[in-house]
């Protein structure tokens, strides 16, 4: 639940008047209307109302009329105060008054109008849920899915930031291409082929808002009502709630160790399919060549689609780096899409996705109707983030310190967890999952710990075909080494106390 803090009384606002139809002169339509307002509520008392000279601007009337309109109101009781001083909505407005309009205080006039009973919503209205989103509370051992932000070099960014806005041209701050900011798009375009073997120029890349647009953009363009699409099992439930709210119908495809299964019932009819071959989410396999080389021959023959989500690849510990799916296609069959939430902080909400030549066309269209294109000052601001190497300093710092946290968390876990918890040793990613001796359920597991201030995520979340193994997902990488000691101590008090349960 979130709380909205009111923001201040202010009278700086422009002040919308309707005048009332009538030949009546001028002064006295400004007073009607005035009038009306103050009546309903919708000017409250003790409210400030805007200089006589810019109402007289903004209605292109003289001074005069403004100034004779409030003296009428003033002898009538509606208005107070003087020239100099500000004109103010009277405090206690007179009783005749009041019972002249009772009706709507101006917090009743603020309330929401409670729905028609008889509105029609859209199936896409009727179908949508909502994904939640992060929670605002302090980080403790293992909360999963979130970076090191207090690590994040702010200081220098606000630096970038105020430099590109001290400079901001025109054009910056006009906006972009739907598809952004062009000199980002190569930064983009640089990094991706260099660091993750993805072919493509920069015209291919599209800035989006994370890789939560890119998945619904690629949903909308490709995705029809009824039509199959493909995701792993268990996986990333907010791929699978966009495709449901258009109305897919979801194959959820098990997992073995070279990665997604490729099972022909579950393939067949399969627009598109969703998967996370870098790293998988939650488990953390890296798809084997095999599988890669298997399922761009399946999308080959069949005409689908591949959406290739390459979320927190970057942080990769252990193995050579695994270069990109779409890097392997030559057939204009993948989309690929990758993130800045983890690696910069998620407010951003700066993604990437870079799309086949031949839907260069469908994607702007559709980016310049919904948002236009994404924040450009922050685009600019990233791109020189990107060009003047801080993006790659400030991966090789957090690496490091990623890498640190988990072979902590493997250490500790191997001295206090052992017989309760078997941690995998990811290789890439800002968490990992541990598996559950027999006795013990996820769910109870994730009680017990968040008794003892210690957050895991059940698998079962994750699992869209309700035959979850029993694990939990444990984040290392915003976690300390004092609040990492602290929580596989308490996480092995949970987990005993839970399996004697
Ligand atoms: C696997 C996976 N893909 C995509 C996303 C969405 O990322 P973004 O913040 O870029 O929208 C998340 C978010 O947690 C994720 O876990």
């Amino acid at each position: 639940m979130y709380h909205f803090a009111m923001p201040k009384r202010t009278d700086t606002f422009e002040l919308a008047i309707v005048f009332p139809d009538s030949e009546r002169p001028a002064y006295r339509r400004l007073y009607e209307a005035l009038r009306s307002k103050i009546l309903e509520g919708r000017l409250g008392p003790g409210e400030r109302l805007p200089a006589t000279r810019d109402l007289a601007r903004q209605y292109q009337l003289s001074r005069g009329t403004i100034v004779n309109a409030f003296d009428l109101l003033k002898s009538e009781g509606y208005l107070e105060g003087s020239i100099g001083s500000g004109t103010y909505v009277s405090s206690v407005l007179p009783d005749e008054l009041l019972q002249v309009a009772p009706a709507r205080s101006r917090a009743a006039d603020r309330r929401p109008v409670t729905r028609p009973t008889q509105r029609r919503t859209s199936d896409y209205a009727n179908r949508v849920r909502m994904f939640p989103g992060f929670e605002p509370r302090p980080i403790r051992a293992f909360r999963p899915n979130m970076p090191a932000l207090d690590l994040f070099p702010a200081s220098l960014w606000a630096q970038l930031a105020a430099r590109r806005f001290r400079r901001a041209s025109t054009s910056l701050l006009l906006g972009c291409e739907p598809l952004g900011y062009k000199p980002l798009r190569e930064a983009v375009a640089g990094y991706l082929s260099a660091s993750r073997g993805v072919r493509c120029s920069p015209e291919q890349i599209a800035i989006v808002s994370g890789v939560q647009e890119a998945l619904d953009l690629t949903a909308r363009i490709l995705i029809n009502p009824g039509d199959r699409v493909c995701t792993e099992n268990p996986g990333y439930v907010g791929a699978a709630m966009v495709f449901e709210s258009l109305g897919a119908k979801i194959s959820a495809m098990p997992l073995d160790k070279e990665g997604i299964e490729l099972r022909p019932s579950g393939l067949r009819g399969t627009r598109l399919v969703y998967v996370t071959p870098a790293h998988q989410f939650p488990l953390g396999i890296t798809m084997s060549l095999t599988r890669r080389l298997q399922l761009l021959e399946w999308a080959r023959k069949s005409g689908a689609t591949i959406f290739e989500d390459d979320y927190d690849s970057e942080y990769r510990y252990s193995g050579r780096p695994t270069p990109a799916l779409q890097g392997l296609d030559r057939n204009g069959s993948v989309l690929f899409a990758g993130s800045f939430s983890k690696v910069l902080f998620p407010s951003l909400r700066l993604g990437y996705l870079v799309v086949p030549q031949d839907l260069l066309d469908r994607f702007a269209a559709a980016k310049s109707l919904t948002t236009r294109h994404a924040q450009s000052t922050d685009q600019a601001v990233l791109c020189d983030f990107i060009t003047e190497g801080h993006f790659g300093r400030h991966l090789r710092r957090m690496r490091g310190v990623y890498a640190e946290r988990l072979s902590l968390l493997l250490r500790l876990a191997g001295e206090r967890l052992a017989g309760l918890l078997d941690i995998s040793s990811v290789e890439a990613g800002l968490q990992t999952v541990g598996w559950l001796r027999p006795g013990i359920t996820g769910k109870s597991a994730w009680r017990a710990a968040a008794a003892r201030d210690v957050d895991v995520i059940p698998l079962s979340v994750y699992d869209l075909s309700h035959a979850a193994p029993e694990g939990l997902q444990l984040g290392f990488a915003a976690v300390d080494a004092r609040e990492m000691e602290r929580g596989v101590k308490e996480l092995a008090i949970a987990l005993q106390n839970s399996r004697r349960a």
